[in-house]
C-alpha cells in the first residue's frame, strides 16, 4: 500500500496540513489544555508556532521520519486536531501522537484517528510495533489507547518534565501480529491478511 494523501474513517478525513491551517492550529493548540497533555506543545502557541510546525512536516514525510495529518470532520476543511506516526526505521516502530480540539472531544474522533493511524503504520508502513505514552494524569489517553487495541506497558516514573513538575510516563503499545488479529481474527501473520485480500 503506498502512503495514502489522506485517510478516511466513518467520521473523519485525515489530510495534509497546508500553511492556510495555522490560525485554526494556534486558536485549538494553543488551548492550555492540549499544552498540557502533549509534551513538545508550547504554552503560549502562536500562529508563526503553528507555521513553523506545519512547514516542517513536507520535509519529514519525505524523509520517512514522520506522518502528521490534520484531522478534519468529513466534509469540513477545518481543522479538529492533529495525529501523527514518528518512525523508526531501524527498528520498524513508531510513536503515535494525537490531540483534538477541545471543541470537537468526546465524539469519538481521537480513537478514531488514532486507529486509522495504525492502518498506514501496519499495512501502509510494514511496521513492527506502535508505541505511544502519556503522562500520568491524563487517563482519558490512556483509555484512547486501549480502545484501539493497546496494550499498557508500564510506567516510566518521573520520565517527563512538563512546566517544571516531573511526571510518570504510561507506555502502551500494539504489535503488527496484535493488530492483524484484531482487524481479522484468525489471519496469523502480515503476509495472509494480504494473500487472503485485505
Ligand atoms: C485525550 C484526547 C486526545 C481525547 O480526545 P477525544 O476525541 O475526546 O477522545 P474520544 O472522543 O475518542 O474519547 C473520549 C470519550 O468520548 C467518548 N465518546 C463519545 N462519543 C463517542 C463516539 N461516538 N465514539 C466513540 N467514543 C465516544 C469515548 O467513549 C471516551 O470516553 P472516556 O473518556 O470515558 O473513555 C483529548 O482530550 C486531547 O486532545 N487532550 C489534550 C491533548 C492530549 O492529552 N493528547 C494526548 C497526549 S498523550
Amino acid at each position: 500500500m503506498a502512503i495514502p494523501e489522506t485517510l478516511n474513517t466513518p467520521h473523519l478525513d485525515l489530510r495534509h496540513f497546508t500553511i492556510e491551517d495555522a490560525p485554526e492550529v494556534a486558536e485549538l493548540a494553543g488551548d492550555v489544555q492540549i499544552a498540557a497533555g502533549v509534551l513538545n506543545i508550547p504554552h503560549p502557541y502562536t500562529i508563526d508556532d503553528a507555521k513553523e510546525w506545519i512547514e516542517q512536516h513536507p520535509y519529514l514525510r519525505e524523509r520517512g521520519e514522520a506522518y502528521i495529518f490534520a484531522v478534519t470532520e468529513r466534509g469540513s476543511t477545518r481543522v479538529a486536531g492533529a495525529t501523527s506516526l514518528r518512525v523508526d526505521a531501524e527498528h520498524a516502530h513508531a510513536e503515535l501522537g494525537y490531540w483534538i480540539g477541545r471543541p470537537f472531544q468526546g465524539r469519538g474522533y481521537a480513537t478514531e484517528a488514532a486507529g486509522s493511524i495504525l492502518e498506514l503504520g501496519f499495512l501502509g508502513l510494514g511496521l513492527h510495533r506502535i508505541y505511544a505514552r502519556h503522562l500520568a494524569w491524563n487517563d482519558r489517553s490512556g483509555r484512547v489507547l486501549i480502545r484501539i487495541g493497546m496494550t499498557h506497558e508500564g510506567v516510566m516514573r518521573g520520565h517527563a518534565s512538563k512546566w517544571g513538575i516531573f511526571h510518570d510516563v504510561h507506555w502502551y503499545s500494539i504489535m503488527d501480529d496484535e493488530y492483524f488479529s484484531l482487524i481479522m481474527p484468525g489471519a496469523e501473520s502480515h503476509e495472509q491478511h494480504f494473500r487472503d485480500g485485505m
